[in-house]
């Protein structure tokens, strides 16, 4: 059992890259910012509380987001839960009820698990971690591009997402020891992920 943890700020290229090296290495993929959205898109429907629904909705996480059974892929994506989903995760309670949700996932199999606290709280005794980063500029232009949306808009709201990720209290998002921080500012996808796969293959 191999878990590579790739954790990192939003637009570092996190789940780009994280789903190409799952393909290449023929792992399992766990998107577990996808577990916050969905809980805050969940929250906001039912205009409850993320914490006093973290553990009891119905989660299925594979290549789509099933909430309650329900595809909710592309509704997570939305600039509302973004938002929603940021200041979820800074609630110690919503975490605590995520990451074991997460742990029983990677209990089995191999898997690359993306994140901001993979390597650091999820999986600390994961294989492989890999700190992914880039430019905010850089990262602000590959979302606004993803997402159709202005720049500026963009690196403004990422910038006060950053800032919260960076300096919530239950677990900031920061380097795991031992991460190998991999700046994808100058890098294409394909360097990125030759450099993963070769740590991976490295250790065996
Ligand atoms: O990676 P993302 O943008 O889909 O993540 C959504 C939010 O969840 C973001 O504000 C960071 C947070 N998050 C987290 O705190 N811990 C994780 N392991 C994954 C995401």
């Amino acid at each position: 059992m191999t878990i590579v943890a790739i954790d990192g700020p939003a637009g570092a290229g996190k789940s780009t890259v994280a789903r190409a090296v799952a393909d290449a290495l023929g792992f399992r993929y766990l998107d577990s910012g996808a577990m916050y959205r969905a809980v805050a898109l969940a929250a906001l429907e039912r205009a409850s509380e993320p914490a006093a629904i973290a553990d009891s909705i119905e989660l299925e996480m594979g290549p789509r987001v099933l909430l309650d059974g329900l595809d909710v892929t592309e509704a997570i994506r939305a600039p509302s839960v973004s938002e929603a989903a940021s200041r979820a995760a800074a609630d110690p309670a919503v975490r605590r009820a995520l990451v074991v949700r997460q742990r029983r996932l990677l209990g089995d199999g191999d898997w690359v698990a993306e994140g901001r606290d993979v390597g650091t709280v999820v999986a600390p005794d994961a294989e492989v971690k890999v700190f992914l980063t880039a430019d905010p500029a850089e990262r602000a232009r590959r979302r606004a591009s993803e997402l159709g949306a202005e720049h500026a808009m963009v690196l403004a709201e990422q910038t006060i997402r950053d800032q919260r990720d960076r300096t919530r209290q239950h677990s900031p998002l920061e380097p795991a020891p031992r991460a190998v921080v991999v700046d994808t500012t100058t890098l294409t996808l394909e360097q990125v992920v030759r450099r993963i796969v070769e740590l991976v293959k490295g250790r065996e």
